[in-house]
């Protein structure tokens, strides 16, 4: 009995390999159907597209295939209601689907790796059922679908990710990502989404819009830029941060009153922070030293607290409704200390904040409006286009604006 027990599953191992070693070659194949799809059940590796045709309807499966070295397309397959697969583990091209209006299954039992996934318009996929979790894939567009979470999305690492418009997205979870190396980006979806990345360290361009919760307590280096925009979390923390290679934005978040970046020293591109109407103090960047762009802070704030900085190597632009002049004090003398290469532009008691967006966008910074910053006669310094910047400042500050 316990032999028997042992020899079967070699056998059925062994044959099942001799079977499936086919690689049967493409282009392409158009299926319509379970039977049409059949054709290629018994290659192991079919080298080519797998085109879904347009009038599939009910469930559609694609069986005994383990590769797919091309694409798996199904554009404006309106009738189809699932698509499962018991063996493809690998998809070479893009897995795109778009507009499968009732399509609400999506089982791929083997799935572990995908170049591209484009879905779009998959108004009722509510889950993904990939039993093995999809753990490689470069590229991520999701947009338009009735998910709740991406469970079975469980990647290590990945080029892009984007996923927007996606209404009852609220959780997005991936346990095991580590690296994003282009960018990730989240806008749009569900308005209580709450994302968890507890092991991501490294990441290119991160962009979190009208999101409720970001949680990256492992995020030491980000690449390119880091911005949050229309968010509604009250907190933001990135405690194991050291620098930014872009910039980095907080804008339009009405209930953010706290941040804290413990271990950030430089930030790469400009530093934004704009209407967070209950941000009341700009403070919690004990060690920023460097802005490598422009400073531009508008808003309601009363302090503003960055006792390390000591390089910003374009302007400034402060303007906030109170009237606390002292933060005009302290930006107007890190101006004259040499703190702040570019233009400085201060303002408080300014009734409507305004960003100087040609600052931290890059353009040209230098377009300080002469009728706000008469306001203040604290410092002497002349601002606007006029104002001449001498040596390396000067170089430097040329270099970042134009
Ligand atoms: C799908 O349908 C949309 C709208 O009906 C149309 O604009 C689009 O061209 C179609 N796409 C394909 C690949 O047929
Ligand atoms: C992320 O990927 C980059 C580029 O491939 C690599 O240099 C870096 O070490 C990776 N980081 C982690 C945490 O794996
Ligand atoms: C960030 O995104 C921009 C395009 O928006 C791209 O040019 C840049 O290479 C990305 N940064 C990194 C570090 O990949
Ligand atoms: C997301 O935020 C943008 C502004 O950044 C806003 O225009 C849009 O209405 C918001 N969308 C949702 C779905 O909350
Ligand atoms: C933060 O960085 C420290 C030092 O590199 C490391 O020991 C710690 O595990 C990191 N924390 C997290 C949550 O990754
Ligand atoms: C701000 O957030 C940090 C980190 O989460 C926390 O330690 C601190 O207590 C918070 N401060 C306030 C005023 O909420
Ligand atoms: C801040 O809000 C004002 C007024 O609503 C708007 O004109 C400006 O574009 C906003 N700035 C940013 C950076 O979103
Ligand atoms: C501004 O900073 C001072 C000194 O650090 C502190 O006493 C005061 O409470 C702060 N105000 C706000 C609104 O945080
Ligand atoms: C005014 O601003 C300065 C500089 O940010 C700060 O030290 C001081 O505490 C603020 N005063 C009040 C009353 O918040």
């Amino acid at each position: 009995m316990a032999f028997t027990k042992f020899i079967l599953p070699t056998l059925a191992l062994a044959s099942s390999v001799l079977a499936a070693t086919d690689i049967c070659d493409g282009p392409s194949i158009t299926i319509a159907s379970s039977a049409d799809a059949e054709q290629i059940a018994g290659c192991k590796t079919y080298d080519g597209d797998v085109i879904i045709d347009s009038s599939a309807s009910g469930q559609l499966s694609i069986n005994g295939v383990q590769q797919i070295t091309g694409d798996l397309t199904g554009n404006n397959v309106t009738q189809l209601t699932a698509i499962t697969s018991d063996q493809i583990n690998s998809i070479g091209g893009t897995f795109s689907l778009t507009g499968l209006t009732i399509l609400s299954t999506l089982q791929f039992n083997s799935l572990t790796a995908v170049n591209k996934i484009n879905w779009v318009g998959l108004p009722a996929l509510q889950s993904l059922n990939f039993d093995q979790g999809l753990s490689k894939s470069n590229q991520i567009y999701i947009s338009n679908t009735q998910l709740n979470n991406i469970n079975g999305i469980e990647l290590t690492a990945v080029g892009s990710m984007d996923i927007n418009n996606n209404p009852y997205l609220t959780t997005v979870n991936v346990n095991d990502l580590a690296n994003v190396t282009t960018a990730l980006s989240f806008s749009a979806n569900g308005r209580d989404l709450a994302i968890s990345f507890p092991n991501l360290q490294d990441a290119a361009n991160l962009t979190f819009r009208n999101v409720s919760k970001v949680d990256m307590p492992s995020l030491a280096n980000v690449a390119g830029s880091m911005g949050f925009y229309s968010d509604s979390f009250q907190t933001f923390s990135a405690p194991n941060l050291t620098a930014t290679g872009g910039t980095l934005a907080f804008v339009d978040s009405p209930e953010l009153s706290n941040l804290s970046f413990p271990s950030l020293t430089q930030i790469g591109g400009g530093f934004l922070i704009a209407n967070n109407t209950r941000l009341k103090a700009i403070k919690g960047f004990p060690k920023l030293k460097t802005i490598v762009g422009a400073l531009d802070f508008a808003g309601t704030f009363d302090n503003v607290t960055l006792p390390s900085l000591t390089d910003v190597r374009g302007g400034s632009n402060v303007q906030t409704k109170s009237t606390n002049t002292s933060i005009c004090d302290e930006f107007d003398q890190a101006h004259d200390n040499g703190v702040i290469k570019g233009v400085n532009t201060c303002v408080t008691g300014k009734a409507n904040p305004e960003t100087n967006p040609s600052a931290t966008g890059g353009g040209s910074s230098a377009t300080a409006s002469a009728t706000s910053s008469a306001k203040n006669d604290a410092s002497g310094i002349t601002f606007g286009v006029s104002t001449p910047l001498t040596g390396l400042g000067a170089l430097i500050a040329a270099m970042l604006f134009i």
